[in-house]
């Protein structure tokens, strides 16, 4: 029996952080003014162990989760990750994906297939090595993360999925070349519409560019119709190229908000589980699973967890919610 929330909504799909470290700087997620030296990040002791993180998978596996994606931080900079990746790949009937930024992922591409990982999502804002140096706010070229796509693809972690984050003014001429770029290479391309995610990227609706406007944009040089989802509570809006070259997705959680089918959970890098990306608090795992709790109990703590969840942050978001202390994007995973 799945468990619902308050809304009837069923726990299908688990987030896990497996880091609030990354390599790179993101203006809209960790900007430096926050994240640069000085920075308290998350102490080794303070991280959940693969071990714990596996007994927990397990559990939620037990209760209906049927897709984990790993992410963060940037996945790939926790050591040893292949290793997580083939202890999740013991739990039966489990989609598993990761999210990463790519920059390692020629290094580590086949150690995760051969682990069991089943596809990954590459973020990209953009191929202008000029806007995209200026967006990872550490020098990293464009060159470099389509290595990574290339060698994700090439061991069969596969379809690859891109995402790529539109911010006003930042990168809206990049739609287009991306557009174009990835429906040759066969990939699909995602945009989400930039967030008000954490309270430290200076979120300002003036920055949202409307996943209508994006459609349109592609409409008008590759003419598009819409698709179903492929599931009930599918983030991305599915579209395809009329002529058949593809689809793309559109990740509206601003402008239109999809609370009404979310049935995601997050566990954060230090054991909190979220029920909302636009959370202020998590629930503390990692007490628990140090405090000598058993599985029933882990059970019976995610099931209260869940069941009392009303979150439908999107919907009834506002001038005064913007700047409640919401958790950030790089502790909770995206
Ligand atoms: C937090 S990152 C973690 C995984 C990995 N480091 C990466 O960048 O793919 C997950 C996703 O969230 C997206 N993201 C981060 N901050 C965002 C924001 N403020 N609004 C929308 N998407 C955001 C990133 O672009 C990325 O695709
Ligand atoms: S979006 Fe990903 S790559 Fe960029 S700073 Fe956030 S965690 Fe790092």
């Amino acid at each position: 029996m799945p468990l619902l929330d308050t809304l009837n909504r069923p726990l299908r799909d688990l987030r896990i952080s497996v880091t609030d470290r990354c390599n790179f700087r993101c203006v809209y997620c960790m900007p430096k003014e926050v994240f640069g030296p000085g920075y308290q990040f998350l102490r080794r002791e303070e991280i959940l162990t693969f071990e714990e993180i596996t007994r927990l998978a397990r559990i939620f596996a037990a209760h209906g989760v049927r897709k984990i994606r790993l992410t963060g931080g940037e996945p790939l900079v926790r050591k040893d990750l292949p290793l997580l990746i083939s202890m999740l790949s013991s739990i039966p009937d489990l989609d598993l994906t990761m999210t990463t930024n790519g920059a390692l992922l020629p290094r580590f591409a086949q150690e995760l297939k051969d682990a069991g990982l089943k596809r990954v999502t590459v973020s990209l804002d953009s191929l202008d090595n000029a806007v995209f140096k200026a967006m990872n706010d550490v020098d990293f070229p464009v060159e470099k993360v389509l290595e990574g796509m290339d060698a994700a693809a090439a061991v069969g972690l596969a379809p690859i999925k891109v995402n790529m984050v539109v911010k006003r003014g930042v990168n809206e001429t990049s739609i287009l070349p991306m557009a174009r770029f990835f429906r040759e290479k066969g990939h699909i391309l995602r945009f989400i519409e930039y967030m008000d995610v954490g309270h430290t990227n200076g979120w300002r609706m003036d920055d949202v560019v409307p996943a209508k406007e994006i459609i349109q944009i592609i409409h008008e040089e590759m003419p598009l119709e819409p698709l179903d989802p492929n599931y009930r509570g599918e983030v991305a809006e599915r579209w395809r190229y009329k002529d058949g070259g593809g689809e793309i997705g559109v990740i509206a959680s601003v402008t239109q908000a999809f609370c009404r089918d979310c049935n995601r959970a997050r566990l954060s890098a230090e054991g909190k589980l979220y029920t909302c990306l636009f959370s202020i608090k998590g629930h503390d795992f990692k007490s628990l699973l140090r405090g000598g709790a058993t599985d029933e109990e882990l059970s019976a703590g995610i099931a209260k967890v869940w069941g009392s969840r009303a979150d439908r942050y999107s919907e009834i978001r506002s001038e005064n919610t913007i700047p409640l202390p919401k958790v950030e994007m790089s502790h909770i995973g995206g």
